[in-house]
């Protein structure tokens, strides 16, 4: 059966140039307690046969590849993802309608299909960038209107800011997913993040699920910061 749960709703971002250190931390994880997400530049030095062991140990493994291309080619690829046993994976809405239907339906005849998430409008495009690639209107209302397309495409969810979260949460169908990044637990660095929120603050916006990098993987003691970090969110509840 496909995991729908949201628990554990910390997924921690694997970003390492190296296999050494993300194979250190990860062995000092716990798999009843985080998720982990595997990105391009993992993917890309170390392939499937990473996302393979991180299942191996008991994972449950995001794979952020952000497919954009024709309907076909992003459908192989999000099969690809299915039979490496991803738990979840990723597309661009921009990629359109028919380009996340077929993904959709692609992935439909597995019985442990991954949750199929898009990406909406990449946070780090600001209003004139969006105007200059062709896009009317500010990053708010695309993200907006490409969230309902999405969930109109009968997809699993978003990735979206914690911002963006309060904005989606009310106009889409209950059970959409919305993943959100660009969260900081009270005590740590922002490091390169600008519009960060709490842990607490993300879920009160309506995020289901947090990916969480440097806050846990340059912890001094990994296992501890995520265990605070669940503690903080349970004080919420
Ligand atoms: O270390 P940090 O917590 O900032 O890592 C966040 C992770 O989420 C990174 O893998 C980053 O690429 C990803 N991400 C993000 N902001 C987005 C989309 C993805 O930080 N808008």
């Amino acid at each position: 059966m496909t995991d729908t749960s949201a628990e554990p709703r910390i997924i921690v971002a694997l970003d390492f140039p190296r296999p050494e250190p993300a194979r250190e931390l990860v062995a000092r994880l716990d798999p009843s307690l985080c998720r982990l997400k595997v990105g391009k530049e993992m993917f890309t030095r170390l392939g499937p046969a990473f996302v393979e062991e991180l299942t191996a140990a008991g994972f449950q493994v995001f794979l952020d590849l952000k497919f954009h291309d024709i309907p076909n080619t992003v459908a192989a690829a999000c099969a690809a993802a299915a039979d490496l046993g991803v738990w979840m994976v990723n597309l661009h809405a921009s990629g359109g309608r028919r380009m996340m239907e077929t993904a959709r339906e692609r992935l439909a005849g597995y019985s442990r299909r991954p949750l199929l998430i898009a990406v909406t409008i990449l946070t780090s495009l600001s209003d004139p960038e969006l105007a200059e690639i062709g896009f009317s209107g500010s990053a708010a209302d695309n993200v907006q209107r490409l969230a309902r397309l999405t969930d109109d495409c009968g997809l699993d969810g978003i990735v979206c800011s914690p911002l963006e979260a309060a904005l989606v949460r009310p106009r889409v169908r209950d059970g959409f997913l919305l993943v959100t990044p660009g969260v900081r637990p009270a005590s740590a660095a922002r490091d390169d993040q600008r519009r960060v929120m709490t842990p607490a603050d993300a879920l009160d916006n309506g995020a289901d699920m947090l990916v969480i990098g440097r806050p846990i993987t340059a912890a001094p003691d990994p296992l501890q910061s995520l265990r605070d970090i669940r503690r903080e969110i349970a004080a919420r509840d």
